[in-house]
């Protein structure tokens, strides 16, 4: 196969995130810009990155396409969306609408709303429909500078669904447009149909739908959402060790409403704890001396209208803090990452670096990827600039300025 290359830029600034740790705090001045820079991309892989004078008469010898660009470019590595549901069907803005008058979950779960509703609307959905608006998702995803998502199950609830949601977003996949990261979250609530408890239910998963997602190569990640509405910490436990013995990567949601899931996260060595708005002192501090990423989700704290996660107690402690969307129909229809990251730091203080990491590089640990989310040579090319001069432009503008250019895999979209 011949080699092909491009070579980007010039760039007014690139943040490459290079020498930046995998945990804990960052001070804002360790962040550094590299101006006027530019970068070889080989097959889709970031070959070199420099001064962008320096490397052109290189990227001519190779015979590079390049097409030089003449406006002010910030450029950041590829957004990672660690955690979404953006595999669905129907729509929740009447559970919104309830919400903000004041009623409780159990109130919208008694009058029809809440998960059970996108488990009806989506199991009535074709595997086409789910494809259609999983891709729409993914394509507005994409647009706005994210480049690698992880995508949940969970709205299906038994075998044909569950794997109907799994092969449609194993589809969406192949098209190559944005890296999907497939979960299976049949653990997300017990079903109101199905006959038995939730140890009941969980012994079915593990019976009948984890070895298929083995022989179908579905998904190699397990995820549970542990919570008094959802799955008690000890039938979890017992799952979750099925899950690992079988060789899935585990991990969970953690401490949304209640604590206690996170120590089971930390307990199975989960990739990752997820939500975390009612981790204390105790849960933050272990979280801290685990290997298990603390995932934040600010867009389900915008879309419930409660707190956000102690982002800040977290870094300070010495976590691996990652920013995502949790996109989905019910706590976070919104889905735009960015602002979400952004107004998060405003409210928890964060540095621009530890924004930017938990976006990109701390991010794709939370999903076992280890190959995005810096700037540097041996990296996927997944690329986004920004027009701006300087990239403290970026949160500033709270989301409201969006990348123009975005490249995945180095093909520009
Ligand atoms: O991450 N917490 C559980 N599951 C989702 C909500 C899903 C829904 O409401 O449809 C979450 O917030
Ligand atoms: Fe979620």
């Amino acid at each position: 196969m011949s080699n092909s290359f491009q070579f980007l830029g010039p760039f007014k600034q690139i943040l490459p995130l290079v020498g930046l740790p995998l945990k804990g705090a960052i001070a804002e001045e360790v962040l550094k810009a590299t101006s006027d820079a530019g970068i070889l991309v080989k097959n889709g892989w970031i070959a070199e990155v420099g001064d962008y004078k320096t490397l052109l008469p290189q990227a001519e010898k190779l015979q590079a396409s390049h097409q030089p660009i003449i406006q002010d470019i910030v450029l950041l590595p590829g957004l990672v969306d660690a955690h979404t549901h953006i595999c669905f069907a129907g729509n929740r803005a009447s559970d919104y609408a309830l919400r903000n008058t004041g009623k409780s979950y159990l109130d919208i779960a008694e009058a029809g709303g809440g998960i059970w509703h996108t488990v009806t609307e989506t199991r009535k959905a074709s595997r086409e429909d789910l494809e259609y608006s999983l891709n729409k998702r993914v394509e507005n995803h994409l647009k706005n500078g994210v480049t690698t998502i992880e995508v949940k199950s969970g709205y299906g609830l038994d075998l044909e669904s569950e794997l109907k949601m799994l092969r449609a977003i194993h589809s969406v996949n192949q098209k190559g447009i944005a890296d999907l990261i497939p979960t299976c979250l049949a653990a997300h609530i017990v079903p109101k149909d199905f006959e038995g408890d939730a140890t009941v239910y969980l012994h079915y998963i593990t019976e009948k739908l984890l070895p298929i997602l083995k022989r179908e190569k579905l998904t190699n990640r397990i995820d549970i959402f542990i919570e008094q509405t959802a799955f008690g910490e000890k039938e979890a436990t017992q799952f979750l060790n099925c899950a690992k013995q079988m060789g899935f990567q585990i991990t969970v949601h953690a401490d949304q409403f209640s604590v206690g899931g996170s120590a089971v996260a930390i307990e199975m060595g989960a990739q990752s704890a997820d939500h975390l708005e009612a981790s204390k002192t105790k849960e933050i501090e272990q979280l801290a001396a685990s290997d298990t990423v603390a995932v934040v989700l600010p867009g389900a704290s915008l879309g419930l209208g409660m707190p956000f996660a102690p982002a800040r107690k977290l870094l300070d402690a010495g976590c691996c803090l990652a920013i995502a969307s949790d996109w989905n129909p019910g706590s976070a229809p919104m889905g735009d990452l960015l602002t979400q990251a952004a107004v998060l730091g405003s409210y928890e203080k964060l540095s621009t670096p530890e924004v930017f990491t938990g976006l990109t590089f701390r991010a794709a640990h939370a999903l076992g990827l280890e190959d995005r989310g810096r700037i540097q040579p041996g990296m996927l090319a997944d690329l986004i600039g920004f027009p701006c001069e300087d990239y403290r432009d970026i949160l500033y503008r709270q989301g409201n300025l969006k990348p123009e250019l975005v490249w995945k895999n180095g093909v520009k979209i």
